[in-house]
């Protein structure tokens, strides 16, 4: 520990009314808010209950606007923390000092979608939904896809490097970018690549900077590659009456030769949740314990068929139920629909704690039956669900009827159990939602000295006053 780069607290200015004048005149009067209203709503994000209000939010327009922001917040010693639409899950775009909130929310123009190279660019303010919408008429596809991805900014999907179901068949957030314009904390604005497929010139800054939590830098653009739209695709939810098994079958799948676009986990109570909140309508036994929901795409709807045989077939040797096969559209996008308002579902329902925890593949079973042992031995229910063929695990700690003792005391050591067989289990602590606020108490499990002093380093070397996001990963 001894010559570990530790971050001392940095005593950071408060906003006056000069410094608001001056943020005034770079975006414009009618874009600098200090009303009552817009600063509670940038207070929060879709962390369980976090709430950590800015001095002031600002939404500028323009590159060169972030940059003459940047500069002056510098100067001044004054924090800045990015945000697009709050949907994160581990508090990364919230201003835990106070400062400015700066919305990336006018950043939202797709600037070209190029067709003759696959490649579009954007403004990071984009949501998600409305660019794979535009490219999909182009017949192109951008498969990352996040649970909030009617409402999330790519921006945001890029600070934490955002999944979704698709992550499986096609990759996330992080494969899809090739380039990106970034302004610095001093004001200077840089391209971290170039628009190539292959890229072996010098460190990948591009990479760097994604799932950085906008810790050193602001991405103003980004040009993402982009593949061929699959045109069919079938999806089907299989019960299982033991988790164990259902965990089980999923590494079984892959074995078998098949990739499919999609391989959820969902137990019960997750289910069961999400009915109570929405229209649609599942028959289910009770001895029904969990489901896999299952996607395959393609062309070749003959051979997607093949694949659903194969698929059955496999389940059936870890005792699934009946399986449902959607028979319209309209089926299909409900059962997504259903599986994308687990998390909003499970918010209503208690208060809970989630974790993002991810292990290779094979080992999830162990990952489940180890969560639900360590419930019992600290006193609480979870319910898990989450992207199972990528082994990435969504577990839900339920507050349920635990006493406010407990769960502040007892609840962070079940987590930390939680996150240690995860790595002992070849595993991580986040797959998708990232450290940010709530994770950060937890890296030492992962992470050596020395890699968190290279790191630090890192966010050193580009913020060295820390005024941006400071607080958040370390
Ligand atoms: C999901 C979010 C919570 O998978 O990542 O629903
Ligand atoms: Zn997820």
């Amino acid at each position: 520990m001894a010559n570990l780069v530790k971050f001392v607290q940095v005593e950071y200015k408060k906003i006056d009314i000069d410094d608001l004048l001056v943020f005034k005149k770079i975006v414009g009067q009618s874009f600098v808010f200090t009303d009552e209203q817009k600063i509670q709503e940038y207070s929060r994000d879709e962390t369980e209950d976090l709430f950590y209000p800015p001095e002031v939010v600002v939404i500028p327009e323009k590159t060169s606007q972030i940059s003459k922001l940047l500069n002056y917040c510098n100067k001044k010693n004054i924090t800045i923390t990015p945000c697009g639409a709050r949907t994160g899950l581990s508090g990364g775009s919230l201003p835990i000092n106070g400062g400015v909130s700066l919305s990336m929310e006018r950043f939202n123009s797709i600037i070209e979608i190029d067709e003759r190279n696959l490649q579009a660019t954007v403004e990071p303010g984009v949501i998600n939904q409305i660019f794979r919408e535009k490219v999909e008429e182009k017949n192109l596809f951008y498969p990352p896809d996040p649970a909030s991805k009617g409402s999330c900014q790519l921006g945001g999907n890029l600070a934490e490097n955002a999944g979704g179901p698709k992550a499986l068949k096609y990759g996330v957030t992080k494969d899809y970018v090739l380039n990106l314009e970034v302004v610095l904390p001093t004001g200077e604005v840089i391209w971290t690549g170039a628009n190539v497929l292959k890229n072996s010139t010098g460190y990948n800054l591009t990479q760097l900077m994604i799932g950085s939590e906008g810790t050193l830098g602001v991405i103003t653009k980004i040009v993402f590659k982009l593949i061929p739209l699959p045109t069919k695709d079938i999806t089907m939810l299989v019960p299982f009456n033991s988790v164990e098994k259902a965990c089980e079958a999923v590494s079984a799948v892959f074995r078998f030769g098949i990739t499919p676009s999609a391989l959820e986990f969902i137990e019960r109570d997750a289910i069961d949740w999400t009915l109570k909140y929405s229209d649609i309508e599942i028959k289910m036994s009770d001895s029904v314990q969990a489901h896999l929901l299952v996607e395959v795409d393609g062309d070749d709807i003959d051979l997607l068929y093949k694949d659903c045989e194969k698929i059955t077939e496999i389940m059936q040797k870890f005792d699934c139920g009946e399986i449902l096969l959607a028979d319209s559209q309209r089926q299909k996008e409900q059962l997504w629909r259903l599986r994308r308002s687990i998390s909003e579902a499970v918010k209503s329902n208690s208060v809970y704690k989630e974790e993002d925890t991810v292990v290779p593949r094979a080992e999830l079973a162990k990952l489940l039956m180890g969560v639900k042992k360590i419930g019992k031995k600290y006193g609480f229910r979870s319910v898990c669900y989450g992207h199972a063929g990528d082994g990435n695990l969504h577990v839900n700690i339920i507050k349920g009827e635990m006493s406010d003792n407990d769960w502040n005391n007892k609840m962070p050591r079940g987590i930390r159990e939680i996150f240690k067989l995860t790595k002992i289990l070849g595993g991580t602590i986040s797959g998708e939602h990232g450290i940010g606020l709530v994770q950060k108490g937890y890296l030492d499990i992962v992470f050596s000295d020395k890699n968190l002093e290279l790191q630090r380093g890192i966010k050193n070397l580009f913020d060295p006053n820390h005024i941006l996001n400071p607080g958040k990963i370390f």
